[in-house]
């Protein structure tokens, strides 16, 4: 892949989230992170957009649930540092040339291949869809194919669950260029940018964390929910006496030390000391315990704030959404004439 930058030299970077709950750790360590690094460069222009029609495509009967989620993940993003400022954050619904450009998506992809999108495969039988799944969300790939390229983004931080989506975004505008682009690159491909910490295990230690299998920890969790949390967090089924020697992989409480203790040394002479028996569970729970109030206090305070006011909050995404429009309507239009659809725009 080329390495493609907008006009004025920057990278663009497009990102989101499905407003379908608030944001845990996982969504912090997997992306948010990068997200507030990524703002602070001068190469790169972010966008980052609540995904509500994405939300939709699993959540159709339940608007409320979406609207109400909007706002609890903008106070998410402002709570860890995204700065409005800095990086354009907007409503997916909002912006109808996304809507526009996902239809002639369709057009360029097979049923086939979106059956075999092993992400897509894997949410439908969580969501134990069967064959009802809403045709929709069998499609959401192509949506998030409009939503990157609308923006030309060429940049996404994402979880690596989201990379097969990301492949067939690619296909998608390979096939665009090849067939609409007269020998240019009207769409541009994109690549993943993953942290270092892709994945965070949920507390039970059975899947990653998320909201749908209740077991994350939410950046909005109160003190004593993630204690509780810490208290029950998986370790090792045969860690029974302190004196025990116990086992580190799998073990989620260091896990999550790994992810947040930015003291690497007390960790391994930690992980040292518990495997050698002689260290219980409560005592490294504890530790995590503070290392995670460290983190999240003062992200739990700035959103309460922020929440007091929630029509400032809607007043930043209009603003967000008025300037993201005008990129997309850009790129729409470039699309139209490469599609030969531009009946009426002056030449
Ligand atoms: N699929 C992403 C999620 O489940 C949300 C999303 C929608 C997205 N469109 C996107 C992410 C475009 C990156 C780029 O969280």
């Amino acid at each position: 892949m080329k390495n493609q930058k907008s006009k004025k030299g920057k990278s663009i970077i497009l990102t989101g989230d499905r407003p379908t709950g608030p944001l845990h750790l996982g969504h912090y360590v997997g992306s948010l992170r990068t997200r507030v690094e990524m703002q602070e460069k001068k190469d790169y222009k972010q966008f980052i957009m609540i995904a509500d029609a994405q939300a939709l495509t699993d959540n159709a009967d339940n608007p409320e649930k979406v609207r109400q989620n909007v706002l609890q993940v903008a106070l998410d993003y402002l709570a860890v540092g995204l700065d409005p400022e800095k990086s354009t954050i907007f409503i997916q619904s909002a912006i109808p040339e996304l809507a526009e450009l996902n239809l002639f998506f369709l057009n360029l992809v097979t049923l086939a291949r979106l059956q075999r999108n092993p992400t897509v495969k894997n949410e439908m039988k969580q969501k134990g869809f069967g064959a009802n799944v809403p045709a929709g969300f069998l499609t959401y790939p192509v949506s998030q194919a409009a939503d990157i390229t609308a923006f030309k983004g060429t940049v996404v931080p994402v979880g690596n669950d989201q990379l097969p989506i990301l492949e067939q975004v690619n296909e998608i505008v390979r096939k665009f260029n090849l067939i609409y682009g007269n020998g240019n690159d009207v769409l541009l491909e994109c690549k993943a940018l993953l942290s270092d910490t892709v994945r965070l295990s949920g507390i039970d230690g059975k899947a990653k964390a998320s909201k749908s299998m209740n077991n994350a920890i939410f950046l909005s969790d109160s003190p004593e929910t993630v204690k509780e949390k810490v208290m029950q967090m998986y370790t090792d089924s045969n860690h029974l006496r302190i004196s025990d020697p116990g086992k580190i992989k799998g073990n989620i409480v260091f896990e999550y030390l790994d992810a947040f203790d930015s003291d690497k040394k007390a960790v391994l002479e930690m992980k040292n000391h518990y495997r050698r028996g002689g260290l219980g569970d409560v005592t490294c729970k504890k530790r995590l315990l503070a290392v995670l109030e460290k983190f999240l206090n003062p992200i739990r305070s700035k959103r309460e704030n922020l929440a007091k006011n929630p029509d400032a909050i809607m007043q930043i995404l209009k603003e967000g959404t008025a300037r993201a429009r005008k990129k997309a309507k850009q790129t729409m239009a470039e699309v139209k004439t490469a599609m030969k659809i531009d009946y009426f725009s002056k030449k």
